[in-house]
């Protein structure tokens, strides 16, 4: 998962690529290169970590050129380094390459054999290197491309530039997003459509299995047979919040403040009075007999919750599962199935394989996403969008908040449909989860006190989290977002568990965060409690005003909020776990919008 996009412009293309590359970072952040063709001659520029450092080399090291593309990159083969970052060039051809080509090695070997070694530890640089080897034997560009692309096994998406072509770009999808910018005079290829945001709100996707041959004045797609395609070109309406904090010092910190508004927006669109309705296809749940819920990370987290309220509200039987284990796993998918797929991105690459598994097995396709454009919504027979807005953050928060929302509407229609709620109980849930945006912004307040456990937290070496029931997976969560952003090393057990095993882990340097609103489970969540505070463990606590005063002395920090039907809890409790990682993440100093390691979207496998 890295960040691709070309350019055949009619100014200077190398500022225009890295502002480009800017808006992709989230996709990868450890090396970004550009390379262009200035009066036919292929040269290009390269440097390792943020794009800043790109930035300033094309100060010291201009780049001329009118046309040229652009990396932003996530190391999978070759540690990130300058020599490993793209584009890679092999001769007289420069690639960018967003994926995996996973029969590198044979074709590297292949490639020995006509005298061609490589120069980085990558699978890209395979790609250029053949193409360079078509074009010695005679081939045209456009063939050396074609021919290229035949022999490349595994999920890619690529653009070719080569020297003395000026004009042409080559750019192929298999398995990785790929969106092609119409302007005037000028055209565009990026990995979304984000990155040509500013050049062009014109955008035509390429379909899995496209190849497309693109010149200042034409585009040329072809099917994965070889045929001629014509592929809509689309208006897209595009978030320009994306690159702006909004005086904010995080992405992250802004994402966290918007939660309330994108809330009450997102809420706007599934609500009709006090029916729920869902934009697009109607769902009938009476006609659903189960429910598969796959996703990956924090949209995982956010289907765990949502089995919960399927099972309690509409008495759904309901499997969830990663959706890296869930594919392989190769479960059995039985008629009266509804296969629902949880993605921000709507790109994660094993969530959308997950959903190919369930196509022709499950009787309906549904997914809940954020990017409305993007393969996981484009593939399903109903794509939910959960209006979160454009999320920056490499850590996850408003999105998961939104997805809770949307799948929380979902359970709450299944019960009705199912004859397990009546109108009047689903016009009082619906009333509260019209308030809750205000009460969202009340456990805002609560930043401050948080901030300073947080700078205690931050000493830690290990954090566990506790809960039970919905706050099981909230528990979950607040651990990914902890370990994410603040390196920390965190895990969360289902309360119950504790005593299992993990509670051998406690002693007076592990924090325990315990998050427990005063419900039906607050008793038993107080005695694991007790159960840590006995054996020296420091608890802090996150419940409402009720589960403070009932929980006893020991407890070593209490942050309270404000009291909520139990049922909406975890949208209330997701803020507290976010802003604990983030504070935590500050008073440590580490990299809160683009953590070691991590990317936005998760593009392989
Ligand atoms: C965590 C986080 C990741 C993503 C996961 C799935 O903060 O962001 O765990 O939730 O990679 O990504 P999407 O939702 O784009 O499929």
């Amino acid at each position: 998962m890295c960040g691709i996009v070309g350019i055949l412009g009619t100014h200077e293309v190398a500022p225009i690529l890295v502002e480009a590359l800017r808006r992709l970072e989230y996709r990868g952040y450890d090396s970004a290169g550009i390379a262009t063709v200035n009066d036919g001659v292929l040269d290009r520029r390269r440097a390792v970590g943020k794009l800043v450092n790109l930035s300033d080399l094309l100060v010291h090291e201009p780049l001329a050129g009118k046309s040229g593309i652009g990396h932003t990159r996530w190391a999978t083969h070759g540690a990130p380094s300058t020599v490993n970052a793209h584009p890679h060039q092999s001769g007289p051809v420069a690639v960018v390459h967003n994926g995996i080509i996973e029969n590198f090695r044979e074709l590297r070997a292949e490639l020995a054999g006509y005298g061609l070694t490589p120069s980085s530890e990558t699978d890209t640089e395979t790609v250029a290197m053949l193409a360079q080897h078509y074009l010695s034997e005679g081939c045209s560009p456009i063939e050396a491309a074609n021919r290229t692309l035949d022999r490349l096994h595994g999920a890619f998406a690529l653009v070719f530039l080569f020297q003395g072509e000026g004009d042409l770009m080559v750019a192929a999808r298999k398995g990785s997003p790929l969106a092609i910018g119409h302007g005037d005079g000028e055209m565009y290829v990026g990995s979304d459509a984000i990155a040509l945001a500013p050049l062009t709100d014109r955008i035509t996707y390429l379909d899995e299995g496209d190849r497309a041959v693109i010149t200042r004045s034409s585009v040329e797609i072809r099917d994965a047979e070889g045929r001629l395609a014509n592929r809509a070109m689309k208006q897209i309406h595009m978030d320009a919040a994306r690159i702006d904090k909004a005086g904010y010092k995080h992405f992250m910190a802004k994402e966290i403040a918007e939660q309330p508004t994108v809330l009450a927006d997102a809420l706007r669109g599934y609500l009709e009075d006090d029916r729920i309705s869902l934009p697009g296809e109607e769902l009938d749940f009476t006609k659903v007999e189960r429910l598969t819920l796959v996703a990956c990370g924090t949209a995982f987290y956010a289907c765990l919750t949502a089995k919960y309220w399927f099972e309690q509200l509409a008495r759904m039987p309901v499997e969830v599962d990663v959706a890296s284990e869930f594919r392989y796993r190769e479960p059995p998918i039985t008629p009266g199935t509804v296969a629902l797929f949880v993605s921000q991105s709507g790109e994660t690459a094993d969530t959308l394989a997950a959903l190919r598994y369930c196509r022709d097995k499950a009787d309906k396709i549904v997914s809940v996403v954020n990017v409305a454009e993007s393969s996981i919504a484009r593939e399903s027979d109903l794509a939910l969008p959960i209006h979160a807005g454009v999320e920056v953050g490499v850590a996850s928060t408003k999105a998961f908040t939104c997805q809770l929302n949307v799948l929380l509407l979902l359970a709450l229609k299944a019960a009705v449909d199912r004859g397990h709620m009546t109108q009047e109980a689903l016009s009082e849930t619906l009333s509260a989860l019209r308030a809750l945006p205000g009460i969202l912004n009340a456990a805002m307040a609560r930043s401050d006190d948080i901030e300073r456990v947080a700078r205690q937290i931050a000493e830690a070496r290990d954090v566990l989290f506790l809960g039970r029931g919905l706050m099981y997976p909230l528990a979950l969560e607040g651990a990914l977002k902890l370990k994410e952003i603040s390196y920390i090393h965190a895990e969360a057990y289902a309360s119950g568990e504790l005593k299992h095993g993990p509670i051998a882990l406690i002693d007076k340097t592990v924090p325990v965060v315990v998050l427990a609103p005063r419900d039906a489970l607050f008793d038993k969540s107080v005695s694991n409690m007790q159960e840590v505070m006995a054996r020296g463990g420091k608890v802090l606590l996150i419940t409402d005003a009720a589960g403070a005063a009932e929980a006893g002395q020991d407890v070593w920090q209490t942050i309270v909020l404000p009291a909520v039907p139990s049922v909406l809890s975890p949208l209330l409790y997701a803020i507290p776990a976010q802003l604990l990682a983030y504070h935590t993440a500050i008073a440590k100093g580490t990299d809160v919008d683009q953590p070691r390691n991590l990317a936005k979207s998760v593009t392989v496998e």
